[in-house]
């Protein structure tokens, strides 16, 4: 069992909180409003779900889930720039700009942006190339074995691992992609899944992986 903080529990958070929860770990809302739609929604989904404080939550997790939109990320992470040392910080953020670009013109990725902010924190991106419905429901059937793949980033292997392991209690096949600056081409699949999704109106979809 994990401890488990999720900043935002919005389309992507509430349904990985929610789920998270679920298989048994102690998930906690770090709400910066108790009583915000979107907290209020999550609770609804799932009353199991706690609620603290960001800095209480934070402080007892042994992982954080970052699911606030990109713009937000320095009012959400500067207050709790100390609590965040060496914690597992998972980046579910996208940085979108205008018609659907990279948000940071490619130049470097949001989640190496967020590691600049939180310099200590052991960032990892995971939980960005798909839409919330995958994350609502990952159920392929047909497939045999085979798992929707779930490609993620970072720069610490102990944080990957434990990200990797959440994801396969998922029902996700992890793949790690490597160090947090390959976060850039997992941004770009985001958008490219965000441009299919649009095309077909259709978001029930994903990757897998076939290796020899
Ligand atoms: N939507 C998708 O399918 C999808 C898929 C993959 C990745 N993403 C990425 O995931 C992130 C979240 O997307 P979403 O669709 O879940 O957004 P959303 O539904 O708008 O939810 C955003 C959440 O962030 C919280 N928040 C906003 N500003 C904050 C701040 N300054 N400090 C703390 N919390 C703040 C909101 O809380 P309040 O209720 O208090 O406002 C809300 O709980 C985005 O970066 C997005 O690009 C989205």
């Amino acid at each position: 069992m994990m401890k488990i903080a999720f900043i935002g529990v919005g389309n992507v958070g509430a349904p990985l909180a929610n789920r998270l929860q679920k298989l048994g770990h102690q998930v906690t809302i770090a709400a910066r409003d108790p009583q915000s739609q979107t907290v209020l929604s999550a609770l609804a989904l799932n009353p199991a779900l706690l609620i603290q404080t960001p800095l209480a939550a934070i402080e007892t997790a042994d992982a954080i889930f970052l699911a606030t939109p990109f713009a937000a990320i320095e009012s959400a992470l500067t207050p709790l720039k100390l609590a965040l040392n060496g914690k597992v910080l998972v980046d579910c953020t996208n940085t979108v700009g205008a018609n659907l670009s990279h948000g940071l013109q490619s130049k470097i990725s949001g989640s190496e942006t967020i590691q600049q902010l939180v310099l200590d924190a052991r960032v990892v991106k995971a939980f960005t190339i798909y839409g919330y419905e995958n994350f609502e429901d990952n159920h392929y059937p047909g497939y045999g074995d085979l798992k929707p793949a779930m490609l993620i980033a970072g720069n610490d292997p102990v944080a990957k691992a434990t990200i990797s392991d959440l994801c396969q209690q998922l029902g996700w096949e992890p793949i790690d992609t490597g160090n947090l600056a390959m976060s850039l081409h997992l941004e770009h699949m985001a958008l490219l899944w965000i441009k299919m999704a649009g095309a077909q109106r259709n978001g029930g979809f994903v990757w897998a992986r076939l290796q020899r």
